[in-house]
């Protein structure tokens, strides 16, 4: 019988950026799709669609992304993620995901190729032996996206109740272009992320990565309590 409490799988989850070479089952990535399914969304439309990708499919897009990066393939931006500029608060913590992912892998700060080379390993899935794409029909609204956040934090957490490590991948979303190409998706699809999926390397520097939250007043406001 499971133990783990919801509280504790959530606190423990983590985004993995390291991955044993062990292939998954089809079965055993389903039953993780059919979890993340029980999110609620609005009016129960259940947008969203995964292209789940594993041995030569996935290594194919790979090489498309890559060969997309090696000649400098201009980003496509299909939607906005981080506001522009930026505020200094979210600017702050963006920074300081990024140096405690440099710092866990030992790239210095002016480390410019270190950090070209890390990044590029989103466009390998972080070597992940499963690599989802993500998209959402063009004509969503931005609760759309609401709705599949929710499948897709279930989904993290399935994943990890099963011992195994997930991590997001929004950077797939600069070249959309090139994932719509080599996966014939239909043009009224939007790429919204990538997933990596796997069985955690412990190894991995990337994966001794802890980022810190906000404290709860930052995010929270409680009004007409007692306590
Ligand atoms: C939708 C989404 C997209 C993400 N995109 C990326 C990405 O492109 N590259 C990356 O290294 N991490 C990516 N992440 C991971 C975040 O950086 C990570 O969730 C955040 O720093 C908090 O760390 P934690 O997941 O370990 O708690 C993404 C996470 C989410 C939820």
């Amino acid at each position: 019988m499971r133990v783990t409490s919801l509280a504790t799988l959530a606190a423990n989850r983590r985004s993995v950026r390291g991955y044993l070479p062990d292939p998954l089952s089809r079965a055993a990535v389903a039953a993780l799709i059919e979890t993340a399914r029980t999110a609620p969304s609005g009016a129960n439309l259940q947008p969203g669609r995964l292209v789940v990708l594993t041995a030569r499919p996935l290594a194919a897009l790979i090489e498309a992304l890559d060969a997309a990066v090696d000649e400098g393939r201009a980003p496509v931006q299909e939607y906005n993620w981080f506001p522009d500029p930026m505020p200094p608060h979210l600017k702050a913590r963006q920074r300081a995901a990024g140096q405690a992912l440099y710092a866990a892998l030992g790239v210095e700060r002016g480390d410019h190729l270190g950090r070209v080379a890390q990044f590029r390993r989103n466009y390998r899935f972080f070597d992940a032996p499963v690599g989802i794409v993500v998209t959402l029909d063009r004509a969503m609204g931005p609760g759309g996206f609401l709705d599949l956040g929710m499948a897709l934090q279930t989904f993290a957490l399935a994943a990890a109740d099963a011992g195994l490590g997930s991590c997001g991948i929004g950077a797939l979303a600069r070249h959309a272009d090139v994932v719509h190409q080599a996966l014939a998706l239909p043009k009224t699809e939007m790429v919204i992320c990538g997933i990596a999926l796997g069985r955690p390397d412990p190894a991995h520097p990337a994966n001794a990565v802890r980022t810190a939250r906000a404290p709860l007043p930052d995010y929270a406001e409680f009004r007409g309590f007692d306590d």
